[in-house]
């Protein structure tokens, strides 16, 4: 654009969220032009922050009447590079952080209505403040906003026992990218009625319009808890140790987290200094969650129970159970610091598999054995939700390798290592991060043709003029 056509542009959207909401200097644009990861920095002929769906809608209609590409931004917290604009100076950074409001709970119904603004930390305090749940649980959830959680279709660690945010959204408001509301803001877990044109926008990253408002479904609160950290000599010995307790726990068993012996190495080499609850250092660790709803369940006798007997029959070498929320809160930690440990440690290519949680063991030890082969420079770790099949495989490479000269090119090579193990043991390159800008070239090697087709006719369909959030997905 012309810069005249530029400067109405900016009026424009000023007189609908005011001046204030219109960013342009430099430093205050700065922080929404650079992705979680550090790997992209874009540019932006702004950044607008509309507080109502409204505004949104106004703000859509003028950028589609001047054929401006729009960015919707949540949190920032991505993992693919999907909220950062490119570099070109073309588009503009929507971002919903002020439509941040809790809209109605309904106990009897289960069911919380928010802004798509609001951060999953505060959906889950304000679940709370009514004496119920919302399980997801992101060690981004401070920052990560619902919309954003929705569009990248995010999983977390409760996945094992709540499913990942596809199955937490009853209804939803968004925005077409030519302005037009889209109202499905259903309470309802029962409806029939044509498509379901929500499972679209879920997991649609930014594609096909802006996500304002989701009804979301609550739990009973979480009464009684127990965590412990257990040490195993093998990632065999996880998947025996998740089958003994699904069989014993039933639905309390909600969490059930791997972490390599490598990872949890980088994790306690954080300068925070984590302790480490553990007395020695094993090949893998598992961070294992009984909850219920019932205050009286006795769930540290009952932990403590079933991990005895894999004491016994020596599926676990170690363990430590929780005896405070401190020290349940140091295990989740450990959990939580492992994306800060993997940058803090070299140049990490992280990976965002999910294959048949049988297939775990087989998946592991192939990337492991293949990734040392190609790169000797490299460590491979791991870390995941092994309950619903999801491994994280990061491979680290020291900055001053001759790996980390060419990025993309070791990117591509690592990634391509990862991807055959993945696709021959019937898995997926992506099961909750997304395809963003980082995976587009997998997602075509991935993807059957005929899908990939039908997929860019939806888009087509949404968004004929291609604005919503270009270069992501396709
Ligand atoms: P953003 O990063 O802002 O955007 C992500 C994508 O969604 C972009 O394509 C963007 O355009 C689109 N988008 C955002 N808001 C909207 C909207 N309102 N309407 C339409 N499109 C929108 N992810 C997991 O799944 N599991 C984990 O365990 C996990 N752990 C993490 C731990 C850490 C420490 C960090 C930093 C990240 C982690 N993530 C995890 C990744 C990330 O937090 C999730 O992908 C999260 O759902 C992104 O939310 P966000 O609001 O930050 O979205
Ligand atoms: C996690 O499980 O910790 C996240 O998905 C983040 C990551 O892979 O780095
Ligand atoms: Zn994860």
């Amino acid at each position: 654009m012309d810069p005249q056509p530029v400067n109405d542009f900016l009026r424009r959207l000023e007189s609908t969220v005011g001046a204030a909401n219109v960013l342009t200097d430099d430093g205050d644009l700065a922080p929404y032009l650079v992705d979680a990861r550090r790997r992209y920095k874009g540019s932006a002929l702004c950044v607008v922050r509309p507080a109502s769906t409204q505004e949104v809608s106004r703000i859509l209609a003028l950028c589609h009447e001047a054929g401006v590409a729009v960015v919707p931004q949540g949190g920032n917290t991505g993992m693919c590079g999907g909220a950062t604009p490119h570099a070109d100076h073309t588009s503009i950074v929507l971002a919903l952080g002020r439509m941040n409001r809790v809209r109605e709970i309904d106990p009897l119904n289960g069911t919380i209505s928010v802004d798509a603004g609001c951060t999953l930390a505060a959906v889950r305090a304000a679940a709370a403040a009514a004496g119920q749940l919302f399980p997801m649980s992101l060690g981004s959830e401070g920052s990560c906003q619902i919309g954003g959680n929705i569009a990248t279709n995010a999983g977390g660690t409760a996945v094992l026992r709540y499913g990942p945010m596809r199955d937490l959204v009853l209804g939803i408001e968004a925005v077409m990218p030519d302005g037009r509301i889209v109202n499905a803001m259903k309470a309802l877990r029962k409806d029939n009625t044509g498509y379901a044109l929500k499972h679209l926008f879920i997991g649609s990253e930014g594609t096909l319009g802006v996500i304002t408002g989701a009804v979301l479904k609550l739990f009973a609160s979480t009464a009684a808890d127990a965590v412990a950290l257990v040490g195993l000599g093998d990632i065999d010995a996880a998947l025996s140790l998740l089958h003994h307790m699904q069989a014993r726990a039933g639905g309390r068993l909600t969490n059930f987290e791997v972490i390599s012996g490598g990872e949890y190495e980088l994790v306690m080499k954080l300068p925070k200094g984590l302790h480490d609850p553990l007395t020695a250092r094993h090949p893998w660790v598992a961070i294992v969650e009984l909850t219920d709803s019932d205050p009286e369940a006795a769930l540290d006798d009952e932990l403590a129970t079933i991990v005895h007997e894999a004491m016994e029959n020596g599926t676990v070498q170690d363990a430590v159970l929780a005896n405070s929320k401190a020290q349940a809160e140091l295990i989740w930690a450990i959990r939580h610091s492992v994306t800060e440990a993997n940058i803090n440690a070299g140049l990490s290519f992280s990976h965002d598999t999910s294959v048949p949680v049988s297939q775990v063991p087989a998946f592991v030890r192939d990337v492991e054995r293949r990734i040392t082969e190609r790169f000797p420079a490299a460590l491979p770790v791991f870390v995941g939700h092994v309950g619903d099949g999801n491994i994280h495989a990061v491979v680290v490479v020291p900055r001053d390798s001759a790996e980390a000269q060419d990025v993309e090119a070791t990117a591509a090579a690592i990634n391509a290592v990862v991807d055959e193990v993945a696709i021959s043991l019937g898995g997926s390159i992506s099961a909750e991060h997304g395809i963003g800008r980082s995976n587009r070239a997998r997602l075509r090697a991935y993807l059957d043709p005929a899908d990939l087709a039908l997929m860019r006719d939806i888009k087509g369909l949404f968004d004929p003029k291609g604005l919503m959030n270009p270069g992501v997905l396709f």
